[in-house]
């Protein structure tokens, strides 16, 4: 497939970038055909994702409330940046940042956002990162996983598209419970979810022509 027919990715994202790495390496390996990663924009200038984007060739770029002078000012930046990036999906891939209902309605369909418990539970606002986690321990779940799904204007509400249980072993710590999370769950569904995501934008392009 020609460059210009793939559905043009960026990747949002806050710090070790991980799942980018998983992304980039799902991009490299076929797994993603019918989408191109163009962008990787970042909320922390720290981030080592940005590094990782970097390594791997790809334009990468800080944006922060605090410099844009506050998240009006952050979105509009963002928006503006996508646009002339040509940008059709958005992944959200350790992004710690909620967007506006504004925001998410312009790009509606168009951002996706893995989430490192099984939707609806340990999610939404206060749940992110290693806290999720630490809830599904300190809850006594035996069972937890990842899920990527549409993002809506709900933290965590939109649309499900995939999702993968995790078995909690014994002796779990939150750090132990979020690499076995992201191995066998986050970085396996979300390249797959990307590339599902990206097949529909091109296909409905090619819909929209004929
Ligand atoms: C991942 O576990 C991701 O699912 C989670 O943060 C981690 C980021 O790791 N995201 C959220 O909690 C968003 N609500 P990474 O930077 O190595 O990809």
């Amino acid at each position: 497939m020609l460059n210009a027919e793939k559905a043009r990715i960026a990747v949002l994202v806050s710090g070790g970038g991980t799942n980018l790495q998983a992304l980039l390496d799902a991009q490299k390996s076929g797994v993603i055909r019918n989408g191109e990663i163009v962008l990787v924009v970042s909320n922390n200038p720290e981030a080592y994702a940005l590094t990782r984007a970097k390594n791997a060739g790809i334009a990468a770029l800080t944006l922060t409330k605090t410099d844009c002078g506050g998240q009006a000012g952050f979105e509009a930046a963002l928006t503006r940046t996508l646009k002339e990036a040509r940008v059709e999906l958005i992944i959200l891939a350790g992004f710690m940042s909620i967007l506006t209902a504004q925001f998410t309605a312009e790009w509606a369909g168009r951002i996706i956002n893995v989430h490192p418990s099984l939707i609806p539970s340990f999610c939404g606002k206060g749940y992110y990162g290693l806290r999720v986690h630490e809830a599904a321990l300190s809850y006594g779940v035996k069972v937890t996983g990842a899920t990527v799904h549409f993002v809506n204007e709900i933290p965590d509400g939109g649309q499900i598209i995939a999702q993968k249980a995790v078995e909690i072993e014994p002796g779990d710590t939150p750090e132990t419970l979020q690499r076995r999370v992201m191995e066998q769950a986050e970085w396996i569904l979300l390249p797959r979810a990307a590339e599902q995501v990206s097949a529909d934008i091109v296909n409905n392009r090619k819909g929209a022509t004929t």
